[in-house]
């Protein structure tokens, strides 16, 4: 398995991500072997709910790239057909594919750079649902170093992140350092009632502070004790 996220173990920060956001509909735009895509789709095996759409150029990117089969073959492995859907399509063009704020997670990992990240926001803002995730690989400014980035000329993510009109006016986010850095931008509420509902403020109201259970409960759940 290859990916920048296994540097810093950015595994367990999309499980918690994806557990907080609460399962919903989730995209990936971006998949190579499959790490992120795995540990999303079985977040949401776990939970019984959700789906995640995986997409990838797979062969029409000219360099490193996932292999359809392949990620299907680990799909089918970890019984997450049921959750994870590939579909090869271009990071723009997939947005299509949904209706307006249907989705509660969309993680974009395709190289980014300064300018996928304005392409990208442009095309899902309208996708992602008041609460959901966005979410960038890099935006670091050592992350616009990387050798890459420099030799190619690209686009840095850093300025373009701290600029996007619709970022900064919709969007709470924050930028985490670590390689291979990571960009969450949360979607700001719109105070309508269905955000009340779903994004579990009625427990509050009840009195329902999910306090029930035991510490080795907790504990238990969250590191297999
Ligand atoms: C950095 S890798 C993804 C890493 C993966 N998310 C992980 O967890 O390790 C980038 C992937 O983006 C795909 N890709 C590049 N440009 C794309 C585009 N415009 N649309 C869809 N996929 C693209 C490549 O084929 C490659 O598999």
């Amino acid at each position: 398995m290859k990916s920048s996220y296994i540097l810093r173990n950015y595994g367990q920060l999309f499980k918690a991500l994806v557990t907080v956001v609460e399962p919903g509909t989730c995209v990936e735009v971006g998949l190579l072997d499959g790490y992120s895509m795995l540990i999303t789709g079985e977040v949401l095996r776990r939970a019984g709910k959700g789906h995640l759409y995986a997409y990838d150029l797979f062969e029409d990117y000219p360099y490193t790239h996932a292999r359809k089969q392949d990620l299907q073959r680990k799909i089918d492995h970890f019984g997450l057909s049921g959750v994870v859907t590939l579909r090869q399509k271009d990071m723009v063009a997939a947005a299509a594919d949904f209706a307006d704020q249907s989705l509660s997670m969309i993680h974009i990992d395709i190289s980014n750079t300064g300018a996928i990240v304005r392409q990208a926001v442009q095309a899902w803002d309208p996708k992602l649902r008041p609460g959901g995730l966005l979410i960038f690989e890099g935006g670091s400014p050592l992350r616009d170093k990387v050798g890459w980035m420099e030799r190619f000329g690209k686009e840095p993510i850093f300025p373009e992140i701290h600029s996007n009109p619709c970022l900064n006016r919709d969007y709470t986010f924050i930028v985490l350092h670590p390689a291979p850095s990571l960009v969450i931008c949360c979607k700001n509420l719109t105070a309508g009632e269905r955000e009340w509902q779903e994004l579990g403020y009625e427990a509050l109201t009840r009195g329902n502070l999910h306090s029930e259970a035991s510490d080795e409960d907790f504990l238990n759940d969250l590191f297999g004790r």
